[in-house]
């Protein structure tokens, strides 16, 4: 960053980018020298609608006329507007909603509703997820930030990510049948006291080198599920609101879960969060004496410009643009792909995309030193994308590209290009 004041922030994630941003529109950020950047991480996978959007600042202009925060046991219209708005949009059973603040908040309320209702402790999620970094949710979350921090939730398991291309379980390659699926719980079986609770999940495991589960995967989950008692939570913090071309990512894979866990594309750059869950559910946690009270919960501001993103995202048939965008942005990696040795696998549903770099496509080794200068000459170059895990141990060797729902035909058209130039200077060799 070369504004020496950076030094004044406490790293949270390495180091920062070299400018700060002084403006965003739509897909575009603006740098303070003028420089612009074509934002195809949508900030932090939350600009759903492009940043800044008109409908969703008007929205926030409303709520500081009228109300921006309230007591935690008022509520408002935004609020009222936006359960009634959100529950219309999920099938039954899923019935009841609740506002919070960020992702990771919103997975400790599922999880310890989850808890409450059946009287047991143990969830298990998969490796390579990422479901927030507060103590529950960090407990859940296995692709990165476990290390140092001491112990972890007792009654936290892990099943091996469906990832064909690094099968945990070397069964399979680039078709996953599910054999990981078994033996995760097979071995969760024998590891359990007795009290198994709920299995949390991401439709697509997005931070962890977005790996897409096969067809089956979630259906068999979910039985695997019943037949334990354990109540199924989805975390579509990335995934909900359009992203993977339909509005939930839950719809993809013909499945209802128990808990509809959304954040990030919700709030289309506010933070808010919700967990969506069924009446049967609500009334069992509120009969035990559910109590979750934060500071922010069902707060107007964050409630006005969700509805709005909400709005945007059904009224202009976003998730549709979203499978429309997102063949696009395939067909041009595919593309590259039959040029660039370094390109292992492009994977991706909707508009949230995975470019595996690896050495050679004998060993498939991770390219991580790569990814880094491939990002960063991106940058350079003005596309912004990030770099996550789709490595052995934990290697960051994969390009997460995520654009706004909203983006243009011709802004996918340069990103590939970006990608394709950028990718030329960095690698050596390319196929011809
Ligand atoms: C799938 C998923 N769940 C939960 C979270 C946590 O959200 P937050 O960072 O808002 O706590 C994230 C954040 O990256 C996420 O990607």
């Amino acid at each position: 960053m070369d504004d020496p004041r950076a030094e004044l922030l406490i790293r949270y994630g390495g180091g920062f980018t070299t400018e700060p941003v002084v403006r965003a529109r739509g897909s575009w950020l603006e740098t303070a020298s003028g420089s612009r950047v074509l934002d195809f991480t949508a900030g932090q996978i939350c600009a759903t609608v492009g940043h800044n959007h008109p409908r969703v600042m008007a929205a926030i202009e409303r709520s500081l006329e009228s109300v921006i925060h309230l007591n935690s046991w008022m509520l408002s219209p935004p609020v009222l507007d936006l359960a009634e708005a959100l529950l219309a949009t999920v099938p039954p059973p899923l019935e009841r909603a609740m506002f919070l603040s960020t992702g990771g908040e919103s997975v400790e309320v599922a999880v310890r509703m989850a808890k409450l209702s059946t009287g047991r402790f143990e969830v298990a999620s998969l490796t390579r997820s990422w479901h927030g970094l507060t103590g529950g949710a960090a407990a859940l979350t296995l692709a990165a930030g476990r290390r140092g921090y001491g112990p972890t939730l007792p009654g936290s398991f892990a099943l091996p990510a469906p990832y064909a291309y690094r099968c945990p379980v070397r069964a399979c390659d680039g078709e996953c049948d599910c054999t990981c699926l078994e033996a995760g719980f097979d071995l969760f079986d024998q590891a359990s006291v007795g009290s198994p609770a709920a299995v949390v999940a991401e439709p697509v495991l997005s931070a962890g080198g977005v790996i897409i589960p096969p067809p089956g995967y979630f259906a068999r989950l979910v039985d695997l599920c019943a037949e334990r008692g354990m109540l199924v939570i989805f975390d579509e913090c990335q995934t909900g609101l359009g992203r993977l071309g339909t509005m939930y990512g839950f719809q993809r894979y013909g499945v209802v879960p128990d808990f509809l866990v959304l954040s990030k594309t919700l709030g289309g750059g506010v933070p808010i969060g919700a967990v969506v869950t069924s009446a049967a559910i609500e009334e069992r946690c509120h009969e035990l004496g559910f109590i979750h009270v934060t500071s922010h919960v069902s707060d107007p501001l964050p409630a006005a410009a969700a509805l709005a993103v909400l709005e945007l995202v059904s009224g202009e048939d976003l998730p549709a643009r979203a499978e429309r965008a997102g063949a696009r942005l395939a067909r041009h990696l595919g593309e590259l792909a039959g040029r660039h040795e370094a390109i292992g696998e492009v994977r991706g549903m909707g508009l949230l995309l995975g470019v595996e770099l690896i050495e050679d496509r004998d060993s498939r080794r991770p390219a991580e030193a790569l990814g880094v200068a491939l990002s960063e000459e991106c940058e350079r170059r003005g596309l912004s994308i990030n770099l996550v895990r789709g490595g052995t141990g934990g290697a960051a060797n994969c390009l997460r590209i995520a654009p706004p729902l909203t983006v243009s035909d011709d802004e996918i058209d340069l990103a590939a290009e970006i990608i394709d130039t950028s990718l030329a200077a960095v690698a050596t060799p390319t196929r011809s």
